[in-house]
C-alpha cells in the first residue's frame, strides 16, 4: 500500500476531478463540503497518497449528531439512556474509483472512529452513527455497526464499545 495520510480539507486539495462512481459524492465535495468546513457544520477529511500529496484519493465528512433513543436505537441500546442523546455521524465517505479496494475506505472508517473516541473523552457523546449511502451498509455491520431499526441505512455503534476507548 502506498504510504498515505489523512488530513482536514484545505484549499491546497485538488478536487475538480475527483470521481468515486456516486455523482451526490462526488458533487457534495466539490460545492458543499467546503462551505460546512468553513462554517462548522460538518468537517472533511481527506486522504491524500504520498506521490500526490494534493491530489485526495479519499474523503469523509463527519458532524455531531442528536437522537431520541426511544424511537431510533435498538431496544437493548436505548436501555437507561435519557430521552436525547448526543453522538456524531459519520455522513459521507468516498474513495476515488482508482483508488479501491486498497483499504483506503477502512482507513477513513478508523480515522472516524478514533475521532469520535477522542470527542467522546473530552466532552461525552454516546454512539458513533454512519449514513450508509448507496447501499454500503453491510460492510459496515464487519465492524460492529447495527442498523437502526427506524432507518436500515443508518447504522449506529455504541463509542464505549469501540476497541480502544477506556473504561472510564
Ligand atoms: C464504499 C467505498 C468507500 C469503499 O472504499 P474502498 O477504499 O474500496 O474500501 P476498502 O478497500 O477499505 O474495502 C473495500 C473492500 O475491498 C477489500 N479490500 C481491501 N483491501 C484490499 C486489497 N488490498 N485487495 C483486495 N481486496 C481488498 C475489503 O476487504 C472490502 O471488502 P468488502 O467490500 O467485502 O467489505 C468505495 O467503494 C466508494 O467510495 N464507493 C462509492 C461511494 C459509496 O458508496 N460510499 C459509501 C457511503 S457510506
Amino acid at each position: 500500500m502506498a504510504t498515505v495520510k489523512i488530513e482536514a480539507l484545505g484549499k491546497l486539495h485538488e478536487i475538480a476531478n475527483f470521481d468515486c462512481g456516486s455523482a451526490a459524492l462526488n458533487q457534495w465535495l466539490k460545492t458543499t463540503a467546503r462551505q460546512h468546513q468553513k462554517n462548522n457544520t460538518s468537517k472533511t477529511f481527506v486522504l491524500v497518497e504520498e506521490q500526490s500529496p494534493t491530489v485526495p484519493q479519499g474523503f469523509m465528512t463527519m458532524a455531531i449528531r442528536n437522537l431520541t433513543p426511544s424511537g431510533d436505537l435498538p431496544a437493548a441500546m436505548a436501555k437507561k439512556l435519557p430521552a436525547n442523546v448526543a453522538g456524531y455521524t459519520l455522513a459521507r465517505l468516498a474513495v476515488s474509483v482508482h483508488a479501491q479496494k486498497r483499504g483506503y475506505g477502512e482507513r477513513l472508517l478508523f480515522e472516524a472512529m478514533e475521532r469520535v473516541c477522542l470527542a467522546s473523552r473530552l466532552v461525552g457523546g454516546f454512539a458513533m452513527f454512519v449514513d450508509a449511502k448507496d447501499g454500503a451498509a453491510d460492510s459496515c455491520k464487519k465492524y460492529g455497526f447495527v442498523e437502526l431499526p427506524s432507518k436500515p441505512d443508518v447504522l449506529v455503534l455504541p463509542i464505549a464499545s469501540m476497541p480502544g476507548f477506556p473504561d472510564r
